[in-house]
């Protein structure tokens, strides 16, 4: 009797060489295609409350083309702290399709995930991932406050206290000639690892992306 065992699967789809796969992703395009349908009444309400908190704090940037926005030159953004810079999500909407970023360069002491070509600056979205509220950089603590029912989280945007279900969503970011450019959102789990972008409330470690699998219209890659 052979006691070969199988081997074991990886659990993210990029490695097991599905087509369409999405770095970070466990549920294949059958699942997620079933499982999308389930989803449907949370992602309307996530979509409502993007639009709902949309705000202003910081400098405000165009879009330089589909995708990408410029927020400013390489020399303005610093390594230790953050710089909250505006960007229009939706231009046919007015201010209130506006929404603040926290920006800064890369810093290796305390960016723990793999470095590739898009994280050489970090981008964080404001948007809490609790209920959507619009969450604070505080320079003083160091951490992020979402003023509404008390979501703290840490330097790299991990939850440190209160009620969100994961870390701050991120943006893809690339350096062009000497500016910064902000691309695609995207969310992460507690290991920061990417996967395409969810509403709030919901979590992406364990059997989360199972439950709250990706829509297919925004699994995309900035520049692509
Ligand atoms: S919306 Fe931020 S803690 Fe509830």
């Amino acid at each position: 009797m052979s006691d070969r065992r199988p081997e074991k699967k990886s659990k993210y789809t990029s490695d097991r060489g599905i087509p369409g796969a999405f770095e970070g992703e466990t549920v294949t395009r059958r699942r997620l295609m079933v499982l999308a349908a389930n989803v449907t009444g949370g992602i309307a309400i996530g979509g409502i409350a993007l639009s709902a908190t949309g705000f202003a704090v910081g400098q405000s940037f165009t879009k330089v083309d589909t995708g990408w926005h410029d927020v400013g030159p390489l020399d303005e953004i610093p390594d230790d702290t953050y710089v909250p810079r505006v960007i229009t999500l939706d231009p046919k909407t007015g201010q209130v399709g506006k929404t603040t970023i926290y920006v800064r360069q890369r810093n290796d002491a305390v960016d723990k995930e793999p470095a590739d070509e898009w994280n050489k600056i970090i981008a964080i979205s404001s948007r809490c991932m609790h209920m959507g509220c619009p969450a604070r950089y505080v320079q003083a603590a160091q951490h992020f406050i979402c003023p509404c029912h008390g979501g703290v989280y840490d330097f790299v945007g991990a939850v440190a206290g209160g009620p969100p279900a994961r870390p701050l969503d991120r943006f893809y970011t690339r350096i062009v000639e000497g500016r910064v450019q902000v691309g695609e959102r995207f969310s992460v789990n507690s290991e920061l690892k990417r996967f395409s972008p969810r509403p709030p409330g919901q979590p992406l470690d364990g059997l989360g992306p199972y439950f709250y699998p990706s829509r297919p219209t925004i699994r995309k890659m900035p520049g692509t």
